[in-house]
């Protein structure tokens, strides 16, 4: 059966990419990290540049680590800086070629919503799972983002942000929808939480900032906000000073809500 495709938003521009570089298992998969033992085999979907693949790995060591992402050229990127143990595969996750139970833990990490069927994705990572196994996913809810101090260019920002991933057929708001797709996918024994990123010290708002502004203006998010006719120009380089002017803020705090989910196979 063929599922609906979705458009990824963020693309692999460099500002995202550097972005997604800087996450590790420890800011973004903590809620599994106390279930993963060595030995254990492992699939990462949807890896993109691969640091959280790459703790994943070193946790379940000498267990064997797969990861998969549908775009070549961030796999082979991926293969090229991180974890030469892990074997990088380009895939999709609706449509991985590994036998049921084939892994102990599959894990995704801000993918599910950039999907249009979150669900069949997630009953195909039930399958990949061995029985007894576990299925992990964390998800930001863009919605729930806060942030001070009030800047009207960043909830222009978060309002077009949100508009051009629906039009390209995901779901910004995933995190809070994230029990409800596990249970449509079949599974019975889900513990769901959240967790978060914040930004509030001065490295890390500078850092916040300055990718953001960069991404609004050059990534392929903004070139879909000016295809869909969503923004224009001026309304992108808006956005970005508003990244800046709250960058710059000695009181800046910016929150990243996530949902998570730990599903028993
Ligand atoms: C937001 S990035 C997350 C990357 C990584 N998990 C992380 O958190 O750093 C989402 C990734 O999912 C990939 N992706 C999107 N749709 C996919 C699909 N259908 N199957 C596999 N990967 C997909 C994208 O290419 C992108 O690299």
């Amino acid at each position: 059966m063929s599922v609906p495709h979705a458009t990824y938003t963020h693309g692999h521009h460099e500002s995202v990419v550097r972005s997604h570089a800087w996450r590790t298992a420890a800011n973004s998969a903590a809620y599994l990290l106390p279930h993963l033992r060595p030995g254990m085999t492992l699939l990462d979907v949807g890896c993109g540049p691969g640091t959280i693949t790459a703790d994943l790995a070193a946790a379940v060591a000498p267990g064997a680590v797969t990861a998969v992402d549908s775009d070549g050229g961030i796999v082979a990127q991926a293969a090229r800086s991180a974890a030469p143990t892990v074997t990088w595969q380009v895939g999709d996750v609706h449509h991985l070629p590994y036998p049921d139970g084939t892994f102990d833990v599959v894990h995704a990490h801000q993918v599910l919503q950039h999907l249009a069927d979150p669900v069949d994705a997630l009953t195909a990572m039930r399958r990949l799972s061995a029985p007894g196994g576990l299925v992990a996913a964390r998800d930001a809810d863009y919605a729930a983002f806060v942030w001070h101090p009030h800047v009207p260019a960043l909830d222009d920002w978060l309002a077009l942000y949100r508009r051009v991933t629906r039009a390209n057929g995901g779901e910004p708001d995933a995190g809070r929808r994230l029990l409800s797709w596990a249970r449509q996918a079949g599974f019975g024994d889900v513990t769901a939480g959240s967790s978060t990123w914040c930004f509030a010290t001065p490295a890390d708002r500078a850092w916040w900032s300055s990718t953001w502004a960069t991404r609004i203006t050059s990534s392929t998010l903004a070139d879909q906000a000016l295809a869909y006719g969503h923004a224009t120009r001026a309304d992108l380089d808006r956005m970005a000073d508003g990244w800046r002017e709250w960058g710059m803020a000695e009181d800046a705090w910016f929150t990243v809500v996530h949902g998570e989910i730990l599903c028993r196979a």
